[in-house]
């Protein structure tokens, strides 16, 4: 339910009512209880716009508000604030429907739209670093959201799969056959010692040469050697997304290669343009007030990163036909974004109605502040980084209750995972990341295991109960009123983080509400002895409620819930 649009809906009618002639102003969460549940703060800014004071202007809106439906009141304070309070019985109500429906009340967008989110794109040449990691999980997470929100999600992996290093990479591949293949699993290792014969080897380094030449041109055996190897360094890259639980597939994955064929025609139609310039025999485009130009053809006639992404971009707004395309890319790459943008709608090959957004993220540090890197500072193996969270998970839970060695090893699994990605969600996307093992596998504060923990306690609570739950929902005091408030907010910050493909916003929200359900079960007991059965019904259904909000937050998320902890 959009409870803030309903609430602004009230606001507008009472602007009408009023005589009030300006933008509709949105009302705000309530700070604190005792000021509401929401606050309108809009009489202020309408003052200067209307010359009147606020506090007359807030009387005026007061006034003309209906108070019969929603509102149970609705008062003036200090300077001018409007404070809103819920009617009890219509949260309640409103509770009731949310339980009784499988998406908890949540609707789909009205005008559903196709997006296409690129994320992950990993480099088939290099070991998959932990920049990919946190591409792979937000994208995955921000494609999951626009999906239960009702938009055509496309998912894209532009995985780097073509360049001239392919070359020599393949050449030592034929060089060492079979066991080369099996030394992919650790491309860094793959690729140093390539670069080794490379360098000390004329006859490797001329072949290396010809093979690029070779691969370009569609030669046989070139392209079937340069198959096997994306194909080996997909393979790890898929056994990260196995073990990660993201929705990532081969169909999703529309590499570099894939758009070849079209980078001639992208020169041929920005000359068409006027847009094109040689520069130190370079094809650039000079976007206006800038030094730098976005170059897109080297004067050997080979195409660059931007040329491909001026393909994709292409193909993504005019064949996929998406009207969002959002980049899940590291934010060191904002000016490479910034510019093909604008290439891209200054050429017209995307319409001036297709949002573009760069979703930036920071980089990931290590504990003392360093870019993450291994202790002799080589890149983490993502795959290693994730066998040592189930482990450290498995350390962080055996002892807690008596579970069978099967049971632990399925909860560390999904444990220890949920700790990573939650870690990486919770935080605001574009700051920088302090890697931390024990805070992110911690029962406390805003972590998965707090969320989990509260989950699986809901879940023992009705084991305990075991019988039937009927009856209505009573909102009787104070932290009632605010957690059933809190559960109807979820529509709201569901919207706000797909518009904003923010995923701290659904964390900050899962951490302020499982906080509240804390705080209302410890004063308000659900199955203790002289409870009377009413009062159970109705705290056993909003702590359904709880449960099934925090389960269809953390599924968002990409996180599974488990039963026991
Ligand atoms: N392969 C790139 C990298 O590792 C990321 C690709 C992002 N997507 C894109 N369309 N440029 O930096």
């Amino acid at each position: 339910m959009k409870l803030k649009s309903q609430l602004n809906t009230l606001i507008k009618e009472a602007f009408i009512k009023a005589g009030i002639d300006a933008e509709p102003i949105s009302v705000s969460e309530a700070t604190q209880p005792q000021f509401g549940d929401y606050q309108f703060n809009g009489a202020m800014a309408l003052a200067k716009k209307l010359g009147k004071n606020p506090r007359e202007i807030a009387t005026d809106i007061l006034n003309a508000l209906d108070t019969s439906s929603l509102l149970q009141k609705a008062e003036i304070a200090g300077p001018g604030f409007i404070n809103l309070w819920l009617k009890p019985e219509w949260i309640a109500s409103e509770c009731k429907k949310a339980l009784s429906d499988e998406r908890i009340g949540i609707s789909k967008h009205q005008e559903p739209i196709k997006v296409v989110v690129d994320y992950s794109g990993p480099n088939m040449a290099k070991q998959m670093h932990v920049g990919h990691l946190r591409s792979t999980i937000i994208g995955d997470t921000i494609s999951n959201l626009l999906e239960f929100l009702g938009d055509d999600v496309i998912r894209q992996n532009h995985i780097g799969d073509w360049g001239t290093q392919f070359g020599m990479l393949i050449a030592y591949l034929e060089e060492t056959g079979n066991e080369g293949v099996a030394q992919l699993c650790d491309l860094e290792q793959f690729y140093k010692e390539a670069k080794g014969r490379f360098d000390a080897d004329q006859a490797f380094a001329d072949k290396a040469r010809e093979y690029v030449v070779k691969i370009q041109s569609g030669d046989h055996h070139c392209l079937n050697l340069w198959q096997k190897f994306i194909d080996a360094s997909l393979g790890h890259c898929e056994d990260v997304y196995g073990k990660l639980c993201v929705k990532l597939t081969r169909e999703d994955v529309k590499a570099e290669s894939f758009y070849n064929e079209d980078l001639p025609q992208v020169i041929e139609d920005l000359l068409k343009e006027g847009l094109l310039q040689e520069s130190n025999g370079a094809q650039c485009v000079f976007l206006e007030g800038e030094e730098i130009p976005v170059i897109v053809q080297k004067g050997g006639g080979g195409y660059l990163y931007a040329t491909t992404d001026l393909a994709a971009l292409r193909y993504r707004a005019n064949v996929l036909d998406a009207k969002r395309i959002c980049y899940v890319v590291d934010a060191r790459q904002s000016e490479h974004f910034r510019q093909i943008f604008t290439v891209a709608k200054t050429s017209r090959f995307v319409p001036e109605d297709v949002r573009l957004e760069h979703v930036a993220f920071g980089t990931m540090m290590d504990k003392s502040g360093r870019p993450f890197k291994t202790r002799d500072g080589g890149t983490v193996k993502l795959i290693d980084l994730l066998d040592e969270a189930v482990i450290r998970a498995k350390e962080a839970i055996k002892d807690r209750e008596n579970y069978s060695d099967e049971e632990v090893a399925k909860l560390a699994k999904i444990i220890g995972i949920g700790a990573v990605k939650y870690a990486d969600l919770a935080i605001n996307r574009e700051s920088n990341y302090i890697f931390d093992w024990d805070k992110m596998l911690s029962f406390e504060g805003n972590t998965s295991l707090y969320m989990q923990y509260a989950y699986a306690r809901i879940q023992s609570i009705f084991k305990k109960h075991n019988g039937p739950v009927e009856g209505d929902i009573i909102i009787s005091d104070t932290l009632e009123q605010q957690l059933a408030v809190m559960l109807l907010r979820f529509e709201d910050i569901l919207g706000r983080a797909a518009e904003d493909t923010s995923p701290n916003q659904i964390t900050t929200y899962l951490y302020e509400m499982v906080t509240l359900f804390m705080r209302f079960y410890e004063h308000n007991p659900i199955l203790k002895e002289g409870v009377d059965e009413a009062t159970k019904m109705s705290r056993l259904q909003l702590a359904d409620l709880t449960a099934k909000t925090i389960k269809q937050g953390l599924e968002l998320l990409g996180i599974e819930v488990v039963d026991r902890l």
